[in-house]
């Protein structure tokens, strides 16, 4: 059932443009967005987004979106804290649930606190049939098709989908986007399969490069705008399969504390589409190399141009629009973490210690 793969994840990873190509089926029309008439973000003063780990990653992204494209007001927190903190929510207000296997149970006790206090609880799930799916008022599915390998990989790029279907009519519906811009947003939705093919295109080139990121004690990711959740995700991801310790920071955060890292031995993960915060990530970028820090750029072609001069390395992936940059560049920073996982010889789909579902707290 690895269809051929060595791994489950090697088979997620690469499902990627099928499975989003799904789910832009299901949720784009030619002229808009395909979602339940029941959703309507028009008089909404807050958007709470809750979940944990890989989906919470996805949440942190959206705020970006909902903010951009809906100018809608948006908490995020990991369900964790957001269930003993009992925050106060305003009535007019939805919350949604991101979660995979729709078992977590953190985040279906988030769930359960926020039932009868907002407007309605939606559930962002990859299994309809789930406990979160059930008890949310409203279900939307993100269509991966089952997701065997621990670290999320397919499920991560189908939740931004979803999300970012609901951004987009979060700004229509609050008079935010103008037909135009929709339409844009809506050409670079579908685009995504295409540059995802193209992006997968880049393992051979990621897989030379493990074998030196395997030996480092620590990397850093950095990115900046919704690329920095994405910088995030890329170190859970590098550190639940390879066990080496990895973060991600926003780039501008680099001067206040974690430049104090940086030297020969560690690798620094620049994730940044040549858009408008590029020149400010390349400055941070230019700190770590004043520094001696190993740099691996993952650009656009523009970026390559302009910026991969003094870089250890770089890897070119094809431009694609902002917003929605970080459905992209997830896919380099999944092979990162697999192949370095494979040049460790660590066990990718069964990490130690790691459950697929986590049920209990
Ligand atoms: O099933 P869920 O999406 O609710 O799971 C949430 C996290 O446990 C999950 O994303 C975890 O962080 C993954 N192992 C990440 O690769």
């Amino acid at each position: 059932e690895k269809a051929g793969y060595k791994h489950f994840m090697a088979k997620e990873i690469a499902e990627q443009p099928v499975v989003l190509g799904d789910a832009l089926r299901h949720y784009l029309r030619p002229e808009g967005v395909n979602l339940p008439a029941e959703l309507d973000f028009s008089g909404l003063e807050r958007l709470t987004l809750v979940a944990c780990g890989t989906a919470f990653y996805a949440c942190s992204v959206a705020k970006y979106w909902f903010e951009q494209l809906a100018g809608l007001p948006c908490e995020i927190d990991v369900a964790s804290e957001f269930r003993y903190r009992e925050p106060p929510l305003p009535a007019k207000s939805y919350a949604v649930f991101v979660s995979q296997s729709g078992e977590t149970a953190d985040t279906l006790a988030a769930l359960r606190y926020c039932t009868e206090k907002v407007q309605k609880t939606i559930a962002v799930v990859n299994v309809p049939t789930s406990s979160i799916a059930r008890e949310a008022d409203l279900a939307l599915p993100i269509l991966a098709g089952v997701e065997v390998g621990v670290a999320s990989t397919k499920a991560f790029t189908c939740q931004l989908l979803a999300l970012a279907v609901m951004a987009l009519k979060a700004g229509i519906d609050r008079g935010h986007l103008s037909p135009d811009q929709l339409a844009g947003h809506l050409e670079t939705l579908r685009a995504l399969p295409g540059l995802m093919n193209a992006a997968l295109s880049t393992s051979d080139e990621i897989a030379k490069l493990a074998g030196q990121l395997a030996e480092a004690q620590d990397i850093l990711f950095l990115g900046r705008g919704p690329m920095y959740p994405l910088a995030l995700e890329g170190a859970l991801k590098l550190k639940e399969i390879s066990y080496i310790h990895a973060e991600g920071y926003a780039s501008g955060e680099l001067k206040h504390g974690p430049i104090a890292l940086i030297d020969r031995m560690v690798p620094v993960i620049v994730l940044a589409p040549h858009d408008r915060l590029f020149d400010k990530t390349v400055s941070n970028m230019q700190e770590v190399m004043a520094r001696h820090g190993k740099v691996l750029l993952i650009t656009d072609g523009k970026g390559i141009a302009t910026a991969a001069e003094g870089t250890w390395a770089s890897l070119r992936l094809p431009e694609v629009a902002e917003p929605f940059a970080p459905i992209l560049y997830a896919l380099p920073a999944q092979l990162l973490a697999y192949h370095t996982a494979i040049a460790k010889g660590t066990d990718v789909d069964q990490p130690r210690n790691l459950a697929k579902s986590v049920t209990v707290e």
